[in-house]
């Protein structure tokens, strides 16, 4: 059985970095880490772009795959302990999973926008957290897709999700997160 799931936290306008490609401190917060950093550690591999290494203490115990368009198909990544760089145009998800040596669980993508719209078509799940109070004009929106006319929320519900309960993560902070789910 396997799930692929997204994790990300964006900014009141839909953004993950700012214009440098930098997450800016107005979108970090200590409840959602624990919320992101506790489901990486129940994943059974985190899948990100070459910028969105999630760091932390425990990062190094998972199984990660590491999209570059650097090398054709698959490599050993000597950056990162049990980790294997990947192109998806030279090998697909099956086959990078599977010299992994995953065979089930969670697929847990973090990231970053090129990452989250190529996975758009297989998520099971993707937890949309929001600093509501925090706005990065310019910045990187979480989805290629996401422009003036189209929030976050508009790819998700266009893609064929459905919204659950918004979740407080720090009311303080005004940061929750809601998980939106695939009908199927
Ligand atoms: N707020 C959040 O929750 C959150 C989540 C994720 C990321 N971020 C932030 O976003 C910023 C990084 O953004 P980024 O756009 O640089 O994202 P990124 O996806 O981490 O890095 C981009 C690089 O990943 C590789 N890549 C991406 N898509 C690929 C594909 N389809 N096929 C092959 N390789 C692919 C390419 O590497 P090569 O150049 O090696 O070919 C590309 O240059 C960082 O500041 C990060 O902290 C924030």
């Amino acid at each position: 059985m396997r799930r692929i799931e997204g994790y990300v936290i964006v900014s009141a306008d839909g953004m993950l970095a700012d214009a440098k490609g930098e997450m800016p401190d107005s979108i970090r917060n200590e409840a959602d880490q624990r919320f992101f950093q506790d489901a990486l550690d129940r994943a059974a591999v985190v899948v990100h772009g070459r910028h969105s290494h999630e760091g932390g203490s425990r990062a190094a115990r998972r199984k990660r795959l590491v999209l570059t368009r650097q090398i054709a198909a698959l490599a050993p990544d000597p950056e990162h302990p049990n980790a294997l760089l990947w192109n998806p145009l030279g090998a697909s998800l099956d086959q990078a999973l599977e010299r992994l040596g995953v065979s089930d669980g969670t697929v847990a993508v973090i990231g970053g926008p090129e990452v989250f719209s190529l996975f758009l078509p297989l998520y099971d799940a993707f937890h949309l957290s929001r600093a509501a109070t925090a706005k990065i004009p310019g910045g990187l929106a979480v989805f290629t897709e996401v422009g003036p006319n189209a929030t976050p929320e508009d790819v998700l519900a266009h893609r064929g999700f459905r919204p659950g309960a918004r979740r407080e993560l720090d009311a303080d902070d005004g940061v929750s997160v809601v998980t939106w789910e695939r009908q199927r």
